[in-house]
């Protein structure tokens, strides 16, 4: 995890595969990489479906109140 967002583009309808907060281990973040099959973990990747032709800011920290998108929470959080 790290306390900036990831900026990502896609057409309207294209689905991306989003690492579930609670797994963190996929090696692409913030997409799913399989990671949790490999490990073991329970956890699905969040389906995330652009509404619009554009650019989202998809939540690297993991706290955003509307994960899978950047609620500006990272901004809250204590330094390491
Ligand atoms: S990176 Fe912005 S709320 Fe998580």
């Amino acid at each position: 995890m790290r306390k900036e967002p990831y900026s990502a583009r896609g057409k309207k309808g294209y689905e991306m595969l989003i690492c579930h907060p609670e797994c963190g281990l996929s090696g692409g973040m913030p997409y799913c990489d399989n990671a949790h099959v490999v490990q073991g973990f329970k956890t699905e990747p969040i389906i995330y479906t652009f509404t619009k032709t554009g650019t989202v800011q998809f939540c690297g920290c993991g706290q955003s109140k509307t994960f899978p998108i950047c609620d500006g929470t990272h901004e809250t959080l204590p330094d390491e």
